[in-house]
């Protein structure tokens, strides 16, 4: 296997993909005004199995495209998509968010949790915004310096991983520079890492070492996948996922 397809073996059959909440989703959901007298088209770019995806489309009457790049994840999604009885509310679609098949104006909300660094903060919010309607939401969460100041350590590790990291203040002004109100802004709670994301994650080294051979690749992922997780439990006091919630306004 290659060093994505360890990864993706990795993540495979968990409840998320990255830090979240089903409470944080709705708590963004929260910001938004919605018209209630027709079905919303929205988008979950980056759904990975669709921990948030299945979270919007029972609290919403909604139509979702759900789109990822690995059909492992949406193979997960789908099934979950059934026996939850919402197969006529989420549609997946194996695509990449820097290249979406979708219209001008075609969705009344873009969701995106933990996944808009993988085009990068700046050209997402850009391009997506093409698709969004006027007067529509866009939802994203994204690594973010929760603090004006940070151990040397911790800033050269994210800015070397994600350079785009950067406090709330700066994403704001981006989202305000390129068209967009904010409508809410808050950060994740550290259980949302802890509990739901790391936690699982740590669970799972074991027999992903052993179903992979305990090969060399299998083994440097699992290190990394460890620093990452270290770092947090170190540093959590200085970063997290911001969850940006804002407005097309133009
Ligand atoms: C950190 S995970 C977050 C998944 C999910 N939203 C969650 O919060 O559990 C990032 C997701 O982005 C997907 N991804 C990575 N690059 C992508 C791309 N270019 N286009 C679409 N999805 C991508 C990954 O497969 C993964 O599912």
């Amino acid at each position: 296997m290659t060093e994505i397809e360890l990864i993706i073996d990795l993540h495979k059959n968990s409840e998320r993909q990255g830090p979240g909440s089903v409470e944080e989703t709705l708590k963004a959901l929260g910001f938004l005004n919605l018209p209630t007298d027709r079905k919303l088209n929205v988008a979950d770019i980056g759904c990975g199995s669709g921990g948030q995806t299945i979270t919007l489309a029972q609290n919403i009457n909604v139509h979702i495209k759900a789109i990822d790049l690995f059909a492992e994840f949406l193979d997960e999604l789908n099934e979950k998509t059934q026996k939850s009885g919402l197969a006529e509310n989420i549609t997946t679609l194996k695509a990449s968010m820097e290249d979406l098949p979708f219209n001008n104006q075609e969705f009344d909300i873009i969701w995106s949790e933990g996944a808009i660094y993988n085009i990068g903060f700046e050209d997402g919010i850009k391009q997506w915004k093409d698709y969004l309607k006027i007067g529509g939401y866009l939802a994203v969460s994204e690594i973010t310096w929760i603090t004006n100041s940070r151990p040397k350590e911790l800033e050269e590790f994210w800015t070397q991983e994600y350079p785009e990291i950067d406090l709330a203040s700066n994403k704001i002004n981006l989202l305000e520079n390129n068209g967009y109100t904010l409508v809410g802004y808050f950060y994740l709670i550290p259980d949302s890492w802890i509990e739901n994301y790391y936690n699982p994650l740590k669970a799972r080294f074991e027999a992903f070492l052993e179903r992979n051979n305990n090969s060399a690749l299998a083994r440097k992922v699992v290190e990394e996948h460890k620093v990452e997780i270290d770092l947090y439990l170190k540093y959590k006091d200085y970063y997290s996922y911001g969850f940006y919630v804002a407005r097309r306004n133009d």
